[in-house]
């Protein structure tokens, strides 16, 4: 009789059980460290999707999960109906670390960019003298900033957003990277802020021309209106850099962090910003259940500290040219790996999708036979972004697997 294996059954009861509102690879994890990745066969994996660059730091790191073990027996959760002894101590961290006066803690990335939007229609009524309900907020075509209704109310993909109507007011997408369209959208007196993701990661690692992040902030400042990076993503040292925004000098008015904030161990969001903005909110019109309970804090403190004391954003920079230089042999020497693109850790190999029909998704099954784990994105596009924590050792073992992946699938 057929044996079912354990990775059969855990997909099993997904489908059967489970909203089909993703597609994942067939790989059924069960364990972590480090850059490392086991199945539940006991298959071993290297991870070159960090959870969407959440666990920056690495899968379980010591020192985050000791922070967290160590806050779990003692409190967990107050709300925000009373204060608690964590909070205070991980507000001062984090607002010293990126140079900001407030922060507001949330739990997603979504719920964090939800948070700096009304944030920034607060602070056009109050600040900016913006008519009652005519706040509008500029975005970026090809933009990936959670699933909310509002958030994909400013989505050019269908996928996002077909089908989910009614959708937001109030927002106007102009393209990426494109600094006369968002000049003219500008013009516009009731434009409170402009959002956008410093380097697109969904839309497959989209890099903007150099100065561009500058020079939209300029045109922000002309304008009065808020510049509003979303770096759940980009931000801490994915990208070489403490933020991508660093890489330009840009300073954001409303920093938006997610993520790596946690090293992938809880979800724990931010929306950072100086007092004239941030205090726009006042008590009882914004908050989260779990927004700055205490375990969220101290591993949010530890997981930050890792990045600084292990110099990860250095390492980044470093293993990112290394791996571009790699791949960049592959598009030379593989007429069908069309391009790699990136910065630091987050980088993208473009393929052309063969005639007969096999593409990224396919590249990635032979990715993942050979013992590294990356996700496809629209069809041609494959994101390689391991965890910031990858030795140079590492590092060249994966760039044989890639090359010898692709050469099979070749
Ligand atoms: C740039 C960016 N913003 C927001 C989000 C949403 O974060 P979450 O899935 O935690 O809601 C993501 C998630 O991939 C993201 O990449």
């Amino acid at each position: 009789m057929h044996q079912e294996t354990r990775s059969q059954r855990a997909i099993r009861l997904e489908d059967r059980h489970g909203a089909h509102n993703y597609h994942p690879l067939p790989v059924v994890l069960e364990r972590g460290e480090g850059v490392h990745l086991w199945d539940v066969e006991g298959k071993h994996y290297y991870d070159f999707l960090s959870a969407y660059s959440a666990v920056n730091q690495g899968h379980c790191h010591p020192r985050i999960i000791g922070a967290l073990t160590g806050q779990a027996s003692k409190l967990t959760l107050t709300s925000r109906a009373f204060f608690n002894d964590v909070l205070g101590e991980f507000e001062e961290y984090i607002t010293g670390y990126f140079g900001y006066d407030k922060v507001l803690p949330m739990n997603t990335g979504a719920e964090a960019v939800e948070t700096a939007m009304k944030l920034a229609r607060k602070w056009g009524y109050l600040r900016k003298g913006i008519p009652r309900d005519q706040a509008r907020i500029v975005m970026c075509g090809g933009n990936f900033h959670g699933r909310t209704i509002t958030i994909i109310s400013a989505s050019t993909d269908p996928d996002a957003r077909g089908g989910y109507g009614p959708y937001t007011p109030g927002i106007d997408v102009i393209p990426y990277d494109n600094i006369p369209a968002l000049q003219r959208a500008l013009e516009h007196p009731h434009v409170a802020a402009f959002l956008l993701e410093p380097i697109q990661g969904e839309a497959g690692v989209m890099v903007p021309h150099a100065g561009y992040l500058k020079e939209a902030y300029e045109a922000c400042k002309a304008r009065n209106v808020l510049f509003m990076a979303d770096e759940i993503q980009t931000g801490i040292a994915r990208t070489g850099k403490m933020l991508a925004c660093d890489h330009e000098s840009v300073r954001p008015d409303v920093l938006i962090l997610g993520k790596a904030l946690s090293g992938g161990v809880l979800p724990v969001s931010a929306v950072l910003a100086d007092d004239e903005v941030m205090l726009c909110i006042k008590p009882g019109e914004h908050g989260s259940t779990f927004g700055g309970n205490p375990l969220a804090c101290r591993v949010g403190i530890a997981a930050l500290e890792v990045v600084k004391e292990e110099k990860l954003a250095d390492n980044a920079e470093r293993m990112g040219q290394l791996f571009r230089k790699a791949m960049q042999e592959l598009v030379d020497e593989f007429s069908f790996v069309k391009l790699v693109r990136g910065k630091g850790l987050l980088n993208a190999v473009v393929i052309e999708p063969r005639k007969d029909g096999r593409t990224a998704w396919e590249l990635c099954l032979t990715l993942a036979r050979n013992g590294l784990l990356a996700k496809p994105t629209h069809g041609d596009i494959i994101r390689f972004a391991p965890p910031l924590v990858m030795t140079r050792e590492q590092l060249d073992e994966c760039c044989t697997i890639i090359r010898d992946s692709v050469k099979a699938f070749a």
